[in-house]
């Protein structure tokens, strides 16, 4: 029998992180649930439980290196391996915001979650998934922070200027290619996803995509067979230029 493969999906209490815990406990993982707050979060664990899977909520607030290791203490304890991590959480502060009015509290708020959130969160899950015959990291970028998407002018979101948003993006591309070099000749296979316009609380919902079309091309990379790619952007339709 083979063991069932472990996961943590960090913003997992709504939103397209609800949605990926979903369908990789469809799939047949024990999925981790990390949530900003344990007592807040029941009602998404133990709907997912109703509907069938093997969930269990992971208090894990991704700006804090307190949280982010204590989480890190319990999946070493209650198993030590860790199969996917995906690194969903994220926030988006400045819609709206001019690039010459945006505040840099802002600015750092937003990095704090985006870009070292998401570095912060993986190295401290490496050495669980370096335990794992077949790791996966998934960072849930968004095509808002490619460079050639923002400097393509049929580029359907061109006229949204969220400066800060989109740099936490492309920040977040190259922290995903980086870790993909230093991974290369290993089983963990790192790569960026980009779940499109979907709709959620971060953009009041209206976003065109629903959350399970916004979660399949992080699930897609969340399971890639050992043959898979290490080191691609992917969105609904494909590759993602970086
Ligand atoms: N929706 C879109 O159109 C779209 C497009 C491209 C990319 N994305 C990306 O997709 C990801 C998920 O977004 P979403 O649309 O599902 O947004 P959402 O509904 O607003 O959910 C955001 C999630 O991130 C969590 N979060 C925020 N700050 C956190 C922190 N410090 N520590 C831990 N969790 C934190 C939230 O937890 P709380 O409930 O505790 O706040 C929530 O679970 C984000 O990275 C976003 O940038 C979304």
């Amino acid at each position: 029998m083979t063991e069932q493969r472990l996961a943590l999906v960090t913003g997992a209490n709504r939103g397209i992180g609800l949605e990926v815990a979903r369908q990789l406990g469809r799939r047949g993982l024990k999925v981790w649930m990390g949530v900003r707050d344990f007592d807040r979060s029941a009602a998404a664990e133990n709907g997912l439980k109703a509907e069938g899977y093997d969930v269990e909520r992971l208090v894990l607030d991704v700006a804090s290196d307190e949280s982010v290791a204590t989480a890190s203490s319990h999946l070493a304890d209650s198993g030590g391996r860790l199969d996917v991590l995906v690194n969903n959480a994220g926030v988006a502060l400045d819609s709206g915001v001019e690039p010459s009015k945006v505040s840099l509290d802002l600015a750092r708020t937003t990095f704090e979650v985006n870009v070292f959130g998401c570095i912060r969160v993986t190295q401290a899950f490496l050495p669980l998934l370096r335990r794992s015959p077949a790791g996966r990291v998934v960072m849930v970028s968004s095509d808002m922070g490619s460079h050639g998407r923002q400097t393509d002018p049929a580029f359907p979101y061109a006229h949204l200027n969220p400066m800060i948003y989109i740099s936490s993006k492309a920040a977040l591309n190259a922290v995903t290619i980086a870790f993909a070099k230093e991974l290369r000749g290993t089983p963990i296979k790192i790569n960026a996803a980009n779940p499109g316009f979907t709709a959620t609380d971060l953009n009041q919902h209206r976003g065109l995509n629903t959350v399970e079309q916004g979660a399949a091309p992080i699930v897609e990379l969340a399971t890639l067979a050992d043959d898979g790619p290490t080191g691609v952007f992917l969105g609904p339709d494909g590759p993602e230029p970086w």
